[in-house]
């Protein structure tokens, strides 16, 4: 008799059957929402290139982060925007700085959820870059100083975790240092390790107003065509200290998910920046393509290629969709 023939076709037939074999699931629990926080009160403003999302007082983001939290979102990653900025980002590490306030008042409202901050300078700084400018570029060792300090502070404030995002040398232990002087020993570091200088960040610097005011951020991100180099970030930042390490962007950046999922099995996020989510909106505004089904695919996608924690501006979008599922 002839070797019995392998039908993959068998397996696909009923929904319950693929459902039955499927090799990655995507749930509400591996979300992280990035919000936006400004000063004032009652102020939505929404943001033009990324459609949904919107830059929040604290007394709206606090009621966006309870109906997220409704939603099983366990997770929220806050970003501020402060009311001056200088050439040192003072307001990044005030204690009644606008991100400050906003974990003090998540934290109030919604306990259990968690609240992570993110720690850079750029939103902060008035030409806009990640660090302390001096002759024309950013100054890598004089920055730790206040990035620590913008760590200290948001933990100070109540932040579960701190995410720094500003690709300088050496943070993640200059923020551990610090985190433990503090006795701030059990808040975990989540490092932006593997973060790319990605034209994906521009509806973010909208969001943030924290586009450089002079050249780009090639001398700290990451060049775009390096993979080995990215591994070695990610060495580096877990020698110094971090929980869970990152990529960034994440479509573009599958590989590189992938290959640090395999290369050190540590726990991995991936954030799927501001342009995924606005290429995707845009599409779907257009009658291009299907967005639930395309922000669905994107974001198995993100897991399936090994990041156990996706950061979505979908994270609503993606809840509802994974419950209406849950309650078929
Ligand atoms: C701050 C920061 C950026 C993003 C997260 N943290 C912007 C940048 O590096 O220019 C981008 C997030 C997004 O695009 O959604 N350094």
């Amino acid at each position: 008799m002839a070797h019995a023939m392998f039908r993959p076709r068998r397996l696909r037939e009923k929904p319950l059957l693929r459902a039955l074999i499927r090799e990655t699931a995507l749930a509400v629990d591996d979300l992280i929402y990035p919000l936006f926080a400004v000063h004032g009160r009652g102020v939505r403003e929404p943001i033009t290139s990324m459609p949904g999302q919107f830059r929040l007082s604290i007394d709206e983001l606090v009621k966006e982060v309870k109906d997220a939290a409704g939603m099983g979102i366990p997770a929220v990653l806050l970003f501020g925007v402060p009311a001056e900025k200088d050439p040192r980002g003072s307001e990044a590490y005030a204690e009644d700085g606008i991100v400050q306030q906003a974990i003090r008042a998540v934290k109030d409202v919604v306990p259990d959820l968690l609240v992570v901050s993110d720690v850079c300078l750029c939103e902060y700084t008035s030409h806009g870059h990640c660090g302390i400018v001096e002759g024309g570029s950013v100054r890598n060792d004089p920055t730790l100083e206040l990035l620590a300090r913008v760590a200290v502070s948001q933990a100070e404030a109540g932040a579960d975790m701190v995410a720094p995002s500003d690709m300088m040398d050496g943070r993640v232990a200059a923020i551990r240092e610090a985190l433990d002087e503090a006795t701030f020993t059990d808040t975990p570091i989540m490092a932006y390790s593997a973060k790319y200088a990605s034209s994906f960040y521009e509806p973010f610097r909208e969001a943030a107003d924290s586009a450089p005011q002079f050249g780009d951020r090639r001398q700290y991100q990451m060049d775009p065509a390096n993979a080995l180099e990215a591994m070695r970030e990610i060495a580096l930042d877990l020698d110094e200290g971090a929980d869970i390490v990152m990529v960034k962007p994440a479509l573009p950046y599958l590989d590189i998910i992938s290959r640090a999922k395999a290369e050190f099995g540590v726990p991995l996020a991936a954030y799927s920046v501001s342009g995924e989510y606005s290429m995707i909106r845009a599409a779907g505004r257009l009658g291009w393509l299907d967005e639930e089904r395309a922000m669905m695919e994107a974001l198995v996608g993100i897991r399936r290629a090994g990041a156990d924690v996706v950061i979505t501006y979908f994270a609503r979008e993606a809840a509802r969709l994974l419950e209406r599922g849950r309650s078929r």
